[in-house]
């Protein structure tokens, strides 16, 4: 897992855009992000009035130190101009591109959205993008995609519209997106993203969610999607180091710094730099967390 060189985005709570109500309750939710969906969530017919709802809940709500984010149409919907020109006089902080297929479609994407936000005034270069791979081609292409720069800050794993393309049979277990998500994770962290791991659809089953947030962090997820109030507290806390970790971490480099680092033992295991550099991962997401 690589630092944190942008914000903290454990949770990345997705809200239906046309839902009022969603959106209200939203602003009240311990979320890192809140992702004003006008994608998956909403039907056709509510576009127009999801990206109006989408607008005045960015330019009226108070949203605190939520981050807030708008998830456009995919490029080849024919959607996402009218996505950005109806939300972007909200000043969100950031956009979500879902099925980012090429670097070449997510540089159209991008300067669509720098023009924009520069007609509106806004400093493009502190807009922050998401980027979504979840198709079969955006897999392919993830060398390229995740090395397009600012403004992209974080890669997101969707695992239901790549296992639709691709005939995967999706399983709790997830063996089958195994290599696509592992992928995703090595990509971003060769580029110093942020890596957001896949939604746990099961609304009910909290056990379940805690093992696919642990099993994220091991592949070296820093962060989730979230579809319902209920699964914030254990994403929060998963992707969050536990008082344990951090004891151990600040054990490992403190051990490091008297043993002047190289190789050394410590309660029976060997502590060299990859561990300490580890330690060090722990200690600054704990950092970012607030929790030292
Ligand atoms: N964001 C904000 N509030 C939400 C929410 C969300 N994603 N999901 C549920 N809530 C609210 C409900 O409004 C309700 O609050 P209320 O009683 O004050 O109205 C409360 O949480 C409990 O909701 P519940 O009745 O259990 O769920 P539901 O049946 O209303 O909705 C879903 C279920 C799945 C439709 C809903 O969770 C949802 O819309 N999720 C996001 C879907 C989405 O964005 N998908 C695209 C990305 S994958
Ligand atoms: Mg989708």
């Amino acid at each position: 897992m690589s630092d944190f060189p942008v914000r903290l985005r454990r949770s990345l709570l997705f809200v239906p855009g046309d839902s009022r109500r969603k959106i209200e309750k939203a602003t009240t939710l311990p979320a890192d992000s809140v992702v004003l969906d006008l994608e998956d969530a909403v039907a056709p017919a509510n576009k127009p009035q999801a990206r109006a709802l989408v607008r005045a809940a960015l330019h009226t709500l108070d949203f605190g130190a939520r981050e807030r984010l708008v998830r456009v149409n995919p490029w080849s919907s024919g959607l996402l101009a009218d996505d950005v020109r109806e939300t972007i006089a909200g000043k969100p902080d950031g956009y979500v591109i879902p099925k980012v297929r090429t670097v070449d479609e997510l540089g159209r994407v991008c300067a669509l959205i720098e023009a924009q936000a520069r007609a509106h005034g806004m400093d493009a270069s502190r807009m922050a993008l998401l980027v979504l791979i979840e198709t079969a081609l955006g897999v392919m292409n993830l060398p390229a995609i995740a090395a397009f720069g600012a403004p992209v800050q974080a890669l997101i794993f969707g695992a239901d519209d790549l296992a639709a393309e691709v005939g995967m049979v999706r399983t709790p277990a997830g063996l089958e997106v195994l290599y696509p998500r592992s992928a995703v994770a090595i990509a971003a962290a060769a580029h110093g993203l942020q890596a957001i791991d896949l939604v746990f659809p099961a609304l009910n089953d909290e056990a379940g969610l805690e093992a696919e947030c642990r099993f994220g962090r091991q592949l070296g997820y820093s962060g989730k999607m979230v579809i319902h109030p209920n699964q914030l507290a254990v994403v929060n806390r998963a992707f969050s180091p536990s008082a344990e970790e951090i004891a151990r971490a600040q054990r490992i480099v403190q051990a490091a710094e008297a043993h002047g680092y190289g190789a050394f033992a410590l309660d029976g295991r060997m502590v060299d730099e990859p561990i300490v550099k580890q330690a060090q991962n722990v200690l600054a997401r704990a950092r970012a967390a607030g929790l030292i």
